[in-house]
């Protein structure tokens, strides 16, 4: 049994003090439930110390709630202004780091090269990238999506060894899901992981069905549960329903 996963990606929104409000009440949601589901939440760089010791302050033989951020700096340190690096993450126990998302690649000019460097930072510090594929509206309207995922899965993940594909879990977003409202059919999710998972295979072989395939955009209450119901659907990355202690709980709830 492949594990199911539901992670926030608050991206660039709540102050401190709102995101601390967030997991309060969303760790008094998820201590009380039992679900089968593991929960991550990855608040901006300046929250993860906080966050951070709340999660942890409520370990009782279980930590309900882990630490995940969304980004990382491709180099390991040094002068690089602005950054924050994979060390730096873990010295916060950061356990995931997003990586590759369609807003970085998009808006910051992230490709292959540089997410590789990220990817392989993020494994030797001990934690586990979310890599985030997917294609635009355009490339889904040329019928285009398969080779555009394909080589995004290819160029990054490929130059992985066994040992360390081990550790990722890759995130389906369609940049048209993104933020939109529209979400992808649950059969075309489910299509898109199920060819996401042979492309693994294909060069790692059965490591391939003990990989996490999370969905994102636009997932909700309303469709969580038909999208996870999927056999290659292994949960959710989810933006505008995570920053309701609610609504993300409900998804939390949908396996
Ligand atoms: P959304 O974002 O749920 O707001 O569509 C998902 C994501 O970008 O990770």
């Amino acid at each position: 049994m492949r594990r199911k996963i539901v992670a926030g990606n608050w991206k660039m929104n709540t102050t401190v003090a709102e995101g601390e409000t967030l997991v309060k009440e969303l760790l008094e949601l998820v201590e009380e439930s039992d679900t089968a589901a593991e929960v991550i939440v990855c608040p901006p760089f300046t929250h993860l110390d906080t966050i951070g010791r709340m999660v942890r302050a409520n370990y009782d033989g279980k930590q309900y709630i882990q630490l995940g951020a969304q980004n990382c700096a491709g180099q390991p340190s040094g002068a690089f202004t602005g950054e924050v690096s994979a060390l730096m993450l873990k010295s916060l126990s950061c356990k995931y780091v997003i990586i590759g998302h369609s807003e970085r690649r998009e808006y910051f000019g992230e490709t292959g090269s540089s997410l590789f460097q990220k990817l392989i930072l993020v494994i030797q510090n001990g934690m586990t990238p979310i890599f985030c594929v997917g294609e635009k509206l355009k490339d889904r309207e040329e019928k285009r999506e398969y080779e555009i995922v394909g080589d995004q899965i290819k160029e990054v993940l490929y130059q992985l060894k066994g040992a360390d594909m081990e550790k990722v879990i890759i995130a389906y977003e369609p940049v048209w899901a993104i933020g939109t409202g529209r979400t992808a059919t649950s059969e075309q999710a489910e299509e898109m992981h199920a060819f996401i998972r042979k492309i693994v295979s294909d060069k790692f072989g059965k490591l391939s069905q003990q990989i996490p395939i999370l969905y994102g955009g636009s997932c909700k209450p309303s469709n969580a549960a038909e999208l996870f119901s999927k056999s290659n659907v292994d949960g959710g990355l989810i933006g505008g329903a995570s920053l309701s202690s609610e609504d993300f709980f409900r998804i939390i709830k949908s396996f």
